[in-house]
């Protein structure tokens, strides 16, 4: 089974975002998945301009000649698409943005009604790959990735599989290296590894592997304080 992870934090492989990433991709390794991670932050992807080209002049290729191409090529390969990013603004980042922009090309522009929706079918192959939603936060909450939840769970149009969510989580990275932190954040960085070979194996996250995930970590006030002194150094 074929993984595609697309990291779409600025701070790739330094960032809080690929913590959770890394262990989550472990599990999936474990229980036999063929994972590839892309940083978009290393990649040259212009912005979608918009003309439509792809679906008229050119049906199914980009006017722009960038890496997006070979990206879509993996797209149409993968049996999960992992999506990992930071919250920024309550939403994705803008070079995550850019990336699903610019999957366009892999729609025809015929709009079709499926069930209560409408939606434009996959040029090249009528199944879409299962989708996995990873974020984190750097305020206390998970009522911040509302809006975040809600975009992935309309565009893959039933297909998201999971959600994992970290709220708080600017402690992230130092949870990998802080000893103290470490112990803290290892039932949470445990739980993501089986979340990851569940995911592989059964398509879904167990309701038990589910709960450790959404335990709170660390109480807010302590977070809070730590963040704020943080800034003052
Ligand atoms: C431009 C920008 C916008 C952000 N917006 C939010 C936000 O809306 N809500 C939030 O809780 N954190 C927000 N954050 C904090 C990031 O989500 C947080 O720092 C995260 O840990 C970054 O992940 P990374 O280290 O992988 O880049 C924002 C950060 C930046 C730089």
């Amino acid at each position: 089974m074929k993984i595609l992870a697309i990291n779409g934090s600025p701070n790739g492989k330094n960032g809080n975002t690929d913590v959770m990433l890394q262990h989550f991709l472990k599990g999936c390794k474990r229980a036999g998945g063929e994972v590839e991670t892309v940083y978009l932050k290393d990649k040259n992807i212009h912005h979608c301009s918009g003309c439509f080209n792809c679906w008229t002049k050119t049906p199914g290729k980009c006017i722009h000649k960038d890496d997006m191409g070979e990206l879509l090529d993996k797209i149409l390969q993968t049996d999960i698409m992992v999506y990992a990013t930071p919250l920024y603004y309550f939403t994705v980042t803008g070079i995550m943005k850019d990336f699903m922009d610019r999957m366009l090309p892999l729609n025809s522009s015929e709009i079709v009604k499926q069930g209560a929706s409408y939606s434009h079918p996959g040029r090249f192959n009528a199944s879409r790959p299962k989708t996995v939603l990873i974020s984190n936060c750097g305020f206390p909450g998970k009522y911040n990735f509302s809006g975040l939840v809600e975009t992935f769970k309309v565009m893959t149009k039933g297909n998201l599989v999971a959600s994992i969510l970290c709220d708080k989580g600017g402690a992230l990275k130092s949870a990998s290296i802080n000893e103290q932190l470490k112990q803290l954040y290892m039932p949470f960085f445990s739980a993501l590894e089986t979340a990851g070979k569940e995911i592989v194996s059964h398509g879904h996250i167990e309701a038990q592997t589910e709960s450790i995930l959404s335990r709170d970590i660390i109480e807010d006030e302590t977070y809070v304080k730590l963040a704020n002194s943080s800034w003052r150094k």
